[in-house]
């Protein structure tokens, strides 16, 4: 049995409704999805919520909620996101499961049967918000942030059990330097192994002041930190510990993709747990950054927190995909504006991409009834936009293969751009007043195979737009059974289909 193609996404804290912060994750880990399926791997695509902590116990305490109450009515919210954004994971895991306690304690009897586990006491500070122990070091960053900048901690001082990260400090140094594609971007290992060079205190790995979490296995006077709780999940949704089929499908992991906020949790304690528990490590930790609103941090206190259910509702969900993706590389920052997206909906959708198929077809409406004709010869031109379409589908492969969306993108936008070129160069329009019907023919043949090539292209991006212009085109065979592969056979849409230009695929922002 081969290996499935395994991709998650942070699980959600369900404190609180999701922003575009979350769809973003979800977003980019459906294309890689979507676009390792195209090459014809199977998949595994698994997201969900984190229901366990201090957190969410506090948030609904203050709602007057019971957590599993807040729980269960938050949760519907990222699950109905993820239909409304067109997602195809497989399997959607909340902490709060049965099988997921199951895994938690699973895990921690293995690190404790390592030797990694001890009981003693933690004193120190706490940030509830982000769920994380506050290193010295990172307590001397915060009191030199201006006080109105500075996150909420508290100090804590309970009793604890630990886990020795410290003995895993040199193991994870090794392991850095051997796999240096474990973190990506690059620059990003480069902050990890600064951490871990700057040496690894033991971590607190249970907590005894509330109750909203896993027990510790023989000790249910403490409930297991949050962040040990979480990240199991990646093991509990392939099946740990007991259906050992369909964990050897899927595990280890190919790509988890985080913010660069939760990073160290995944590439420091995540990897130190499960060489602990002789578990193999996921692959490849990918860091993407975070976006700011109009310019600004989004926060609820500034009231900008952008509900992704309405981008969708304004622009819809494959706009809104494209923006996200295409907008800024992915591992950087960047910022989120109305503007922006309207100048790629007009540029880049509405006069590349919708143009190039709505004149096209409309041609072949005007001058072929509708039938996409049969070629007889093509001359170099011709053969110039296929060789150019065989080599995008290459060069978007190894972009997309690299995990660089916004590449992948311009590359294909740049084959928009030299197919429309070549349409305004090939005058089909002069053929026509010409009479010169086998010209005609074999450049608008070119031109609908090119846009079959850009269609399944775009198809992970933008899985409804390809639908409609697969639809178009007139084909019968469906969209998702095209691999990849099909892309470089020249002429996979045939001739005599018939065509329906219909309404524009994106209208020009300004006509809405
Ligand atoms: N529950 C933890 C993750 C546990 S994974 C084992 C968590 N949840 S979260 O809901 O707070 O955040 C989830 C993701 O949203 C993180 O990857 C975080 O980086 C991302 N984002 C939150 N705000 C964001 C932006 N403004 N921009 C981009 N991503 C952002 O952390």
């Amino acid at each position: 049995m081969s290996k499935s193609f395994y991709v998650t996404t942070p699980i959600y804290y369900v404190n609180d409704v999701p922003h575009i912060g979350h769809a973003y994750t979800t977003i980019a880990a459906d294309v890689i999805a979507r676009f390792k399926r195209l090459q014809g791997h199977k998949v595994f695509f698994l997201t969900g919520t984190d229901e366990h902590g201090q957190k969410i116990e506090r948030t609904a305490e203050a709602n007057g909620e019971k957590p599993i109450e807040l729980a269960d009515r938050v949760v519907k919210g990222f699950q109905n996101l993820s239909q409304v954004l067109n997602i195809t994971n497989d399997d959607f895991i909340r902490t709060t499961e049965d099988r997921h306690r199951i895994s938690v304690e699973e895990i921690f009897k293995r690190v404790e049967a390592a030797g990694d586990i001890y009981l003693s006491e933690y004193e120190g500070w706490y940030d509830v918000r982000d769920e994380a122990f506050i290193t010295e070091t990172q307590l001397e960053e915060i009191l030199s942030l201006p006080e109105d900048k500075r996150p909420i901690i508290e100090k804590v001082k309970e009793e604890s059990y630990f886990f020795r990260l410290s003995k895993y400090q040199e193991p994870l140094l090794e392991y850095y330097k051997k796999h240096p594609e474990f973190v990506q971007p690059s620059y990003r290992l480069n902050e990890v192994s600064r951490f871990v060079e700057g040496g690894l205190r033991d971590l607190s790995i249970s907590r005894t002041t509330f109750t909203w979490g896993i027990p510790v296995p023989g000790n249910p006077k403490h409930v297991i930190y949050v962040w040990f709780d979480a990240l199991t999940n990646y093991l509990t949704g392939v099946g740990f510990p007991d259906n050992e089929k369909m964990l050897s499908e899927n595990w280890p992991a190919d790509v988890h993709l985080v913010g660069k906020d939760i990073l160290r949790f995944h590439a420091v304690y995540w990897p130190a747990f499960l060489m602990s528990a002789g578990i193999e490590l996921p692959k490849t930790v990918f860091a993407h950054g975070w976006w700011t609103v109009e310019g600004e941090k989004m926060s609820k206190s500034v009231g900008n927190v952008v509900d992704p259910n309405q981008v969708v509702e304004e622009f819809g969900a494959d706009v809104f995909r494209y923006f996200l993706l295409r907008e800024i590389p992915f591992g950087q920052d960047g910022d989120f504006s109305k503007s922006a997206i309207v100048a790629r909906v007009n540029g880049d959708l509405a006069n590349g991409l919708g143009n190039l198929v709505s004149r096209t077809l409309g041609m072949i409406e005007k001058y072929f009834d509708g039938k996409i004709p049969e070629p007889t010869s093509l001359n170099s031109g011709d053969e110039a936009i296929r060789d150019k379409a065989i080599a995008t589908v290459d060069l978007v492969e190894k972009q997309m293969n690299e995990i660089a969306f916004h590449k992948a993108l311009v590359s294909l936008w740049e084959y928009i751009g030299d197919v429309n070129k070549y349409v305004d160069e090939s005058a089909p329009w002069t053929l026509a007043k010409e009479n010169n019907q086998e010209r005609l023919g074999a450049v608008l043949w070119t031109i609908v195979q090119a846009i079959g090539v850009i269609t399944i292209l775009i198809c992970p991006f933008m899985p409804k737009s390809a639908e409609e212009i697969w639809k178009k085109l007139g084909s019968v065979d469906p969209l998702n059974s095209k691999l990849l592969s099909d892309a470089k056979e020249w002429g996979i849409v045939k001739s005599g289909q018939i065509v329906e230009k219909g309404q524009s695929l994106f209208p020009r922002f300004e006509d809405k």
